[in-house]
């Protein structure tokens, strides 16, 4: 899944003195660039920025990239550029503009950012954002700094945790890394090289922070990871912990409402986080499973190592045990070698799966990648037809699952205010926005509510206190 936010991390907590810096943070990409992005706006805040939404009022700007599909580093070099006027215009008043690239396409480019952008200050990898407060610092003593390892020191041990007032600020849900890196080697994709091999966090470190989330008013707790089920650590019963394990134990945190994880490999979806699926209702009923592509043959050149027999088997295991759990996928056309007949095979499994959303691209090109020297490249034009195809199928699957919800009484986390007065925002299980009439602070509140309508993004919902405790 991609979004581009803008990410404000927290209003500025009592520290807004005249002379304090201003940090602009841009976020690029997936989820985990989201948390990544509150993570180093929360090592900012302890050297003393503010963040700010105004990138014009900004003393500091980073971006924090993406590099999974097309144009991501033309994209970014672009967004260099219009900074460049803008430090040359800072300068010419005497003040101050630093510039930094994070993320993947730090990593990617490294060096050749600091060759073709003048303008940029540091660059910093996914790995060595710990090391970002020092990185400015030498930077302001005049040197351009670049820090792509991958460090040997665990970053989250260093990144400072933040304080209940901060997390406050950031809302009632919110993301939690457990994982970082692939090791799958998928031929289409670029993430083993820019967030390296498969890396779990450590189960104390977890616990901690999201009993501090919950402390901090968090609701609910979506864990990521490039390859989230493939989390694997050590319990505190000294055997080797998988996923499942994981989540009964953070369901067992008071006031931890809603647990999430995201994104998930057929191949590791395994018996313990299939149970975990049948016994914890904290667990929400929604699964974001890719399987790219309906073709054994396709899957197989995308060495995905399973079949779509295997992924459809795999469903049926987790719709037995959670017969409400609504599926979403990721998909790709036009991959090398892909025909009229394997498309097909795709448009059949999204019919037999039938998904509550999904998320579906064209095929691109990623220097490096085994993809990319493939034969038989699918033209543009055959890959836009599909997607076409493809997106119109999977729209109908969403606006069905969406009228299917009308009727029902489901519990509604309050998540923020609605766009008219009296109304508020809130999450159901299955991911949706809802919006229904109710009191701000009641926001944190879990409440029964039923679905009496939808909209082309959101549900439309009325308390239903009579039918269903909190
Ligand atoms: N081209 C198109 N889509 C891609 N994805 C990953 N790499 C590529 C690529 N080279 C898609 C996959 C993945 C999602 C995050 O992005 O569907 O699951
Ligand atoms: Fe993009 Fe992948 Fe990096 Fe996320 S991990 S920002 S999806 S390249």
């Amino acid at each position: 899944m991609s979004t581009d936010t803008s990410t404000p991390t927290s209003p500025a907590e009592g520290q807004a003195a005249a002379n304090t810096r201003k940090v602009f943070i841009k976020t690029y990409g997936c989820q985990m660039n989201v948390y990544d992005s509150v993570r180093m706006g929360d090592a900012l805040a302890n050297e003393g920025y503010v963040p700010t939404e105004e990138m014009e009022e900004a003393d500091l700007i980073l971006l924090n990239t993406c590099h999974i599909r097309e144009k991501a580093a033309e994209k970014v070099y672009s967004a260099l550029g219009r900074l460049r006027d803008m430090k040359q215009a800072r300068h010419a008043v005497g003040r101050e503009l630093m510039v930094g690239v994070t993320g993947c396409v730090a990593q990617a480019e490294g060096e050749e950012i600091l060759r073709r952008a003048p303008v940029v200050d540091v660059v910093i990898g996914p790995q060595t954002y710990h090391r970002l407060p020092d990185a400015l610092r030498r930077a302001r003593d005049g040197q351009r700094v670049i820090d792509t390892d991958y460090a040997v020191e665990d970053k989250f041990e260093y990144l400072p945790v933040t304080d209940k007032a901060r997390i406050r600020s950031r809302g009632v849900t919110s993301f939690l890394t457990v994982q970082e890196g692939c090791d799958k080697f998928c031929t289409f994709c670029v993430v083993p090289y820019t967030r390296g091999s498969e890396v779990s966090r450590p189960v104390h470190q977890i616990l901690n922070e999201a009993r501090q989330l919950v402390e901090g008013g968090v609701r609910e707790i979506t864990l990521l990871g490039q390859n989230v089920n493939a989390w694997r650590a050590e319990g505190p019963d000294g055997r080797e912990w998988s996923l499942g394990d994981l989540l009964y134990q953070l369901a067992e945190i008071p006031g931890l409402a809603r647990l999430r994880y995201t994104t998930s490999h057929p191949r590791d979806m395994d018996d313990r986080l299939i149970e975990a699926h049948r016994d914890l209702r904290s667990l929400m009923p929604y699964l974001h499973l890719p399987v790219q592509s309906g073709s054994d043959r396709i899957l197989k050149s995308m060495n995905r190592r399973h079949t779509a027999a295997d992924y459809l088997l795999l469903i049926d295991r987790i719709r037995q045990v959670r017969p409400d759990i609504a599926l979403s996928g990721d998909f790709i056309v036009g991959f090398p070698g892909e025909t009229d007949r394997d498309f097909e095979d795709t448009l059949r499994i999204v019919e037999q799966v039938n998904y509550a959303q999904a998320f579906s691209f064209k095929y691109s090109i990623r220097p490096g990648t085994p993809g990319a020297d493939m034969a038989d490249q699918v033209p543009e034009d055959v890959k836009a037809q599909r997607l076409e195809r493809l997106q119109a199928l999977l729209l109908k699957q969403q606006a069905e699952f969406a009228k299917s919800c009308v009727g029902k009484v489901i519990d509604l986390l309050l998540e923020k205010p609605g766009r008219n007065e009296g109304q508020v925002i809130g999450r159901s299980p299955w991911l949706q926005s809802v919006n229904v009439d109710a009191k701000t602070s009641q926001i944190g509140d879990i409440i029964p509510v039923r679905i009496i309508g939808t909209g082309p993004n959101s549900l439309f919902a009325e308390p239903a206190q009579d039918l269903v405790g909190t």
